[in-house]
């Protein structure tokens, strides 16, 4: 059979044009959904008197033929049918005769693939939103186990403030919640049916496209056809909010590296998650982590390259959006590898507590509390931060720690110390007394936790109520 679309030519397609314009290579991870749609517009066809019945009825079994076909890999996709809309329609008047011509009735390739996209990425914003949600699990769980466990926390990368490390680790929580919320934000934009648009202005037949809505799942119609089949800000939207979660990820990446280093040795990753050199035997190198950090790289490029695409074009279809798909693809597959990996990845790390002790006694993150201690006593903040300031260079020049100073060396800074000092100092106290909400003290970050293990709650009804809806 030759091409769907060769009435009006009279030479062959150039065999380089075939293959350079084809997308059957990468559209074919469309064929569950582009079925899915044909499935729906062809009932519509049928309802609305377009196509009579028995036709309706031998394009449907038609299409399911061609789908479990496809399922059992016994259908050739090929480069001369172009794309995966082309390739499918031409299996089905294999497998029904003519008839499956009437299939492309009152519809074009331009929103149907618009279709496509719509119906593919919101079964995988679903799923990411499951993903997220076993992440914080992972999280949330390694929090629990770690109240009490306290490290320095670092500005500048510099020894800040003792904190716990559940409090460092819910503040990953409360990102990934923003990235929850973001995606299940964009599921109303993405649950809207392109269909019925035609190539650009609609169609002559009496079609009813909320019917194929409803029949769908989409909670509504593009309200203007032009832009029904040029947009893709559903794709872009989701392409950035793929970014914000590896930038993310990328975040706890740098730490899990350098807390796993054997300068930190904060934790220890699970050897599952670690492989090793081929020249060095010592080495076991925390490649997961290294490699979400780097990926997140070609994950931004995905999405400078559709904006850039989309830059500048005319309404309303052209040929340039088809280069939506790969970059798209390559966000779901590169995002589900990390966020698979993830979750196991957290839960079966080892904390080195005894380290994060060590660390916190060994450094002067305890200072901004004895300032505070001097303002309690009545000094202007000012002075106080000039006196601890004095405090610890004497510390350093006497390889010192302030809980080390006896009173006496207390007093050449200020006679306003007295000896209930040392216990403002003690690591449980300094972080106990952060008891702001959001702060670090135990109180504090176990409410955290609570409120965040309801908020998880509310995300695995959604999860379950929308798995189903996107299918
Ligand atoms: N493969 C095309 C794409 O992905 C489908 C739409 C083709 N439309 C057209 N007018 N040639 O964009």
């Amino acid at each position: 059979m030759s091409k769907l679309w060769g009435g009006r030519f009279t030479k062959k397609t150039d065999q380089l044009v075939e293959e350079y314009t084809a997308s059957i290579l990468f559209d074919k991870e469309l064929a569950e959904e582009d079925i899915q749609g044909s499935l729906a517009h062809v009932t519509m066809l049928g309802t609305c008197g377009i196509v009579p019945l028995e036709d309706v009825d031998k394009i449907k079994n038609g299409l399911l033929k061609v789908q479990s076909k496809i399922r059992q890999g016994e259908i050739e996709f090929t480069v001369g049918d172009e794309d995966i809309h082309m390739n499918i329609e031409k299996a089905l008047i294999e497998e029904v005769g003519p008839v499956g011509g009437k299939l492309h009735t009152g519809r074009s390739r331009n929103d149907q693939v618009a279709t496509d996209m719509h119906l593919y990425l919101r079964k995988r914003v679903v799923e990411f939103v499951g993903l997220l949600n076993k992440l914080q699990e992972a999280l949330l769980g390694q929090a629990s186990q770690n109240l009490d466990t306290i490290v320095p926390g670092y500005t500048h990368l510099q020894r800040a403030q003792p904190i716990l490390f559940a409090h460092h680790l819910m503040a990953y929580v409360s990102m990934f919640q923003r990235d929850i919320e973001r995606l299940q934000d964009s599921y109303k934009r993405i649950n809207v049916l392109p269909l019925g648009a035609g190539a650009l202005a609609g169609t002559t037949f009496p079609i009813d496209r909320h019917f194929v809505a409803q029949q769908l799942g989409f909670d509504g119609v593009y309200e203007n056809s032009l832009d029904a089949v040029s947009d893709r800000d559903f794709i872009i939207e989701f392409l950035s909010n793929a970014s914000m979660i590896m930038m993310h990820l990328s975040r706890l990446s740098e730490e899990m590296i350098l807390w796993s280093s054997t300068e930190f040795r904060f934790v220890e990753l699970d050897d599952a998650f670690c492989t090793g050199s081929s020249i060095m035997p010592q080495k076991k190198n925390p490649d997961v982590p290294e490699l979400v950090r780097g990926k997140t790289g070609r994950v931004y490029g995905n999405l400078f390259g559709l904006l850039t695409v989309l830059k500048s074009l005319p309404l309303a279809y052209n040929k340039d959006m088809q280069e939506d798909k790969e970059g798209m693809f390559d966000t779901v597959r590169t995002l589900q590898g990390a966020l698979q990996l993830y979750a196991p990845m957290v839960s079966t790390m080892k904390v080195n507590k005894d380290r994060m002790r060590q660390a916190v006694n060994q450094d002067f993150s305890n200072a901004t509390d004895i300032a505070d201690y001097l303002v309690n006593k009545g000094l202007p903040f000012r002075q106080a931060h000039e006196v601890i300031g004095k405090t610890v260079l004497y510390c350093i020049q006497n390889g010192k720690f302030l809980l080390d100073l006896k009173i006496e060396e207390y007093h050449q800074f200020s006679e306003l110390f007295e000896s209930d000092i040392y216990a403002v100092l003690q690591p449980e106290q300094v972080v106990n007394a952060r008891n702001v909400y959001g702060g670090t003290a135990t109180g504090q970050v176990s409410a955290a936790i609570s409120r965040a293990e309801a908020v998880k709650l509310q995300t695995d009804e959604w999860f379950e109520q929308f798995y189903n809806k996107s299918k």
